[in-house]
């Protein structure tokens, strides 16, 4: 068991392979604190780490500086109004209009395995993966239960985290902020790490100090975001790649988040995460509870590289559960940049006709094939077939894609609704807005009320029949606006505040209802690109569109980022054609496909109309994906050098778990002026084993490789790159 309480101290230990977590009750009124989170120690008493016995600071000892206990103690779930003046993690109003809620330690329980979280994204494991601590604290005053939940998967070093709140008075209480999880570190001489960006320049990774004082990132969007990313991790100064500590947390959530680091005055660090206070607010009717959100927490003592490794792990075996996720994804070609929305059963028929003499195994029909949708400004809600574009129904063109032995996608964007459509004409208060003022447009569209039930139950029958309708085996669900005028029909004045979690409740409901009723589909969620790309959606659909830019240069950064947390099996990558759609560059074909193998791998692009040369390569291309997608989708994933930071080239490896294998891919984004090759050092590989080079025939021990490195050499030009096979002998 990984979890253990010390009685006579009062202190709970979480273990894992290589890490502890402690806490405890500080005294005899019941403050819980945070002791430790780090390597792996073997001691429970850990106790002097809260420094009770150092005068003057606990309130039973010194009641007059209650308040500057209050403002220092490491609290391991503080809550506002009590003279913690740091970040907190809950707030609540009470009927009697009062803010002020003081937590005190009642009881906890320890079982194996793992719950589920109602209605919620979790990871999940069995009672042999994982254990869980369940504390209960109390405001008697309130009439408050909060009960913190902490499963750490034994063998991953990571703990989940996520937090019950009970209204166990006779009044109502409404909270005000309900975040997941704080962790406070000893000092403050950490880094931060997070993720950044923008439409098609999704999840850049930044680095900085932190200093006294709150930094914050977060979503008010409605969703996670192009812009920020509910992800960060606080590092040793000295974390590189493959060295120092590493503490990374990641919201399961898809929503409005809050993540912050705070440096305080007695040089400690405070880091909270969870759904975003802004447009929050939940009321709790007496019995009424709240269950947030689960942050993950990761530790590594072997630097970024080592978290990056233990987030893939725990998502691809307990997080995604699509039966694909151990699976090789069938290569497809969406017709989205091959055509836009000047499309017709012939056209996609022909290319899907070029596309299977090629070797590619799937057609997907992106936007533009329902209603009276020839731009994007009309008929989303109206999920019937144009017939104008498809003579004969949808029917017709998935069984004559089937019969050239493909298998058949289709686009969606279920969230959405148009002023120009059937659908709003008829309801036209089915659309997010404040009574009185007219909506804000986003690309011609407004967002449906997904906290109504009679319209989740219309959205999910309308994508349901079309699926029930053909051999549908994928579907891409799209969401291309953030959420504004945040109003309700379906809610009291009281509980208008309570829209957004509701929306995203509504969201997991359809998507659960939709791979219940169809467990076989292939769910690729998308978000205008990569705005959605989130542990949330993954316990959904087992990949996700990682961004509207496939030129081959930016995804470089955009897969880092994401990689940096999500694994690549889970990682929406396409070649597409060019010059690039959104960047205008010209890359060759087959870099565009080295770049696109890190992930799912597709196409999109209008194989008829590409050039002989390029369209000669697919099927060297597809080959390459059958040889190397079981070890790019089940593999140990090591960064080995970033264009983002270099500014010239980009190398990452994948090592199988056995280490017999591994794939390093090698961009030369810069050609350089006089020089002849580059080093570069594997890792992950066996010290102890020989590996034979496949190009070369060469075989170095896997300790020369690691150390020595091996050279590569100028490749001739900008944007080329290579691969670079090992196989151990
Ligand atoms: C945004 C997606 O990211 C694209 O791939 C495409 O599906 C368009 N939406 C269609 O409107």
């Amino acid at each position: 068991m990984g979890i253990v309480f010390n009685s006579e101290k009062r202190v709970f230990k979480l273990d894992s392979a290589n890490a502890s977590y402690l806490c405890g009750v500080a005294d005899e009124e019941g403050f819980l604190g945070h002791i430790y989170f780090g390597k792996k120690v073997p001691d429970t008493d850990l106790t002097y780490l809260l420094r009770i016995n150092e005068p003057p600071f606990v309130p039973s000892q010194n009641n007059r500086e209650r308040l500057s206990f209050y403002d220092t103690f490491p609290m391991e779930y503080p809550t506002a109004g009590i003279g913690d003046y740091r970040e907190s993690c809950l707030r609540i109003r009470t009927k009697s209009g009062h803010e002020v809620c003081h937590l005190l330690y009642e009881s906890h329980e320890i079982r194996q395995g793992k719950e589920a979280l109602p209605g919620l994204p979790a990871t999940f494991g069995t009672q042999e993966e994982c254990s869980t601590l369940k504390i209960t604290m109390a405001d008697k005053a309130a009439g408050l239960k909060v009960i913190l939940s902490y499963t750490v998967f034994e063998k991953l070093d990571v703990i989940a985290r996520s937090v019950k709140i009970v209204n166990a008075s006779d009044d109502d209480i409404t909270l005000t902020r309900a975040l997941s999880v704080c962790l406070e570190l000893d000092g403050t001489d950490y880094d931060i790490l997070s993720l950044h960006g923008s439409w098609s320049r999704e999840r850049r990774i930044q680095r900085h100090a932190v200093r006294l004082g709150t930094y914050s990132t977060g979503s008010v969007r409605g969703e996670s975001s192009h812009q920020e990313h509910p992800f960060l991790a606080v590092t040793s100064k000295d974390a590189t790649e493959d060295m120092g500590e590493v503490y990374g947390l990641n919201f399961v959530y898809s929503g409005n988040f809050t993540a912050q680091v705070q440096g305080t005055q007695f040089d400690n660090t405070r880091v909270t995460m969870g759904i975003h206070p802004d447009h929050f607010s939940w009321l709790l009717t007496p019995g009424q509870e709240f269950q947030t959100p689960e942050v993950i927490m990761v530790y590594s003592c072997e630097g970024i590289g080592g978290m990056t490794r233990t987030f893939h792990d725990l998502y691809r075996n307990h997080l995604i559960r699509s039966p694909y996720k151990n699976k090789k994804r069938p290569i497809l070609i969406n017709n989205w940049e091959a055509t836009y929305f000047d499309f017709n059963t012939e056209k996609l028929l022909s290319i899907a006709k070029e596309a299977s003499k090629l070797g590619i195994e799937m057609l997907v029909m992106d936007d533009g094939w329902f209603g009276k949708r020839n731009l994007d400004n009309c008929a989303l809600g109206d999920w019937t077939v144009n017939e104008e574009k498809l003579p004969g129904g949808l029917k017709r063109l998935v069984d004559e894609v089937n019969k050239l032995g493909m298998k058949f996608g289709i686009w969606f964007e279920p969230e959405m609704i148009s002023p120009d459509s059937d659908l709003y004409r008829a309801h036209p208060d089915w659309a997010i807005q404040v009574p009185g003022k007219t909506p804000t447009m986003g690309r011609e569209q407004y967002v449906l009320d997904f906290s109504r039930r009679e319209i989740l139950d219309y959205v999910y029958e309308s994508v349901a029949k079309v699926l029930r309708s053909a051999n549908i085996e994928y579907v891409k669900w799209d969401m291309n606006r953030s959420l504004s005028d945040l109003g309700s029909f379906g809610l009291s004045p009281e509980r208008q505040s309570e829209f957004s979690h509701r929306y995203v409740l509504g969201l997991y409901e359809i998507q659960e209802r939709l791979i219940q009723e169809f467990p076989n589909l292939l769910l690729e969620n998308c978000s205008g690109g990569g705005a959605r790309f989130d542990a949330g959606m993954l316990f959904y659909s087992p990949q996700i569109w990682c961004s509207d830019n496939m030129d081959a240069v930016e995804r470089l950064t955009i897969q880092q980022g994401t990689a940096m947390v999500y694994p690549l099996s889970a990682m929406g990558a396409h070649v597409s054609d060019c010059p690039n759609h959104v960047v205008g560059r010209n890359t060759p074909f087959e870099t565009r496909g080295y770049v696109a193998l890190a992930g799912t791998f597709g196409y999109e692009l209008d194989v008829t109309k590409i050039s002989e040369e390029d369209r000669d390569l697919i099927p060297e291309q597809v080959a390459m994906y059958h040889k190397y997608n079981d070890l790019v989708r089940t593999g140990d994933y090591y960064r080995i050098a970033g264009y983002g930071e270099n500014h010239l080239y980009d190398a990452y490896m994948v090592v199988a778990k056995d280490k017999k294998e591994a794939l390093v891919t090698y961009i030369q984004v810069l050609a350089r002026p006089n020089y002849h090759s580059r080093r570069i050092r594997l890792k992950g590989l066996s010290e102890n084993l020989n590996y034979r080079i496949e190009e070369t025939g060469q075989i170095l021990s896997g300790s020369t490789l690691m150390n020595a490195g091996i050279q590569i050499e100028n490749l001739q030009g900008d944007f080329k790159g290579k691969l670079i096979h090992v196989l151990a002998e």
